[in-house]
């Protein structure tokens, strides 16, 4: 299982590496290994709050609980959301985790946990 998603998070950069020209592309001077492999990141971020499946630990069960969200909700929860911004006892990303890695972290929970 672990494996399979590492190798679904390697895919996915891949894909967004080869689709994204435009962006700068500068968020892999942030501490950390995890670039903007949305799986990385939940694996070293995430799971030891809300479990390496999304079932839940400290933080709240995510598989099922994450809203279907497209296009400009999508970018909503991503600048607006707890991810960045944080809530109660969840900590904010937005100076630990670069927009891309935010952005890959959302996508993978919505492919993931929606
Ligand atoms: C220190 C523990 C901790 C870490 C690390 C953490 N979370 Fe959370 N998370 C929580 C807690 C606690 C809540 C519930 C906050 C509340 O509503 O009181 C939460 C809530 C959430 C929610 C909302 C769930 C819902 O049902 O509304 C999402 C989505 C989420 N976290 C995603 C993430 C992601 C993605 C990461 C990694 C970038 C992450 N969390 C890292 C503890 C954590």
């Amino acid at each position: 299982m672990r494996n399979w998603i590492l190798v679904l998070g390697s895919l996915l950069v891949l894909v967004g590496c080869g689709g994204e020209g435009g962006d700068s592309g500068d968020g892999f001077d942030i501490g950390g290994d995890a670039g903007g492999d949305g799986a990385a990141v939940y694996s070293s971020k995430c799971a030891p709050c809300h479990g390496a499946n999304g079932e839940g630990r400290t933080g709240p069960r995510l598989v099922g609980n994450v809203p279907g969200f497209s296009g400009s909700e999508l970018t909503n929860f991503v600048t607006n959301g707890v991810v960045t911004n944080g809530i109660r006892t969840m900590p904010a990303f937005s100076s630990s985790l670069s927009e891309e890695e935010i952005d890959a972290v959302v996508q993978f929970l919505l492919n993931e946990f929606g």
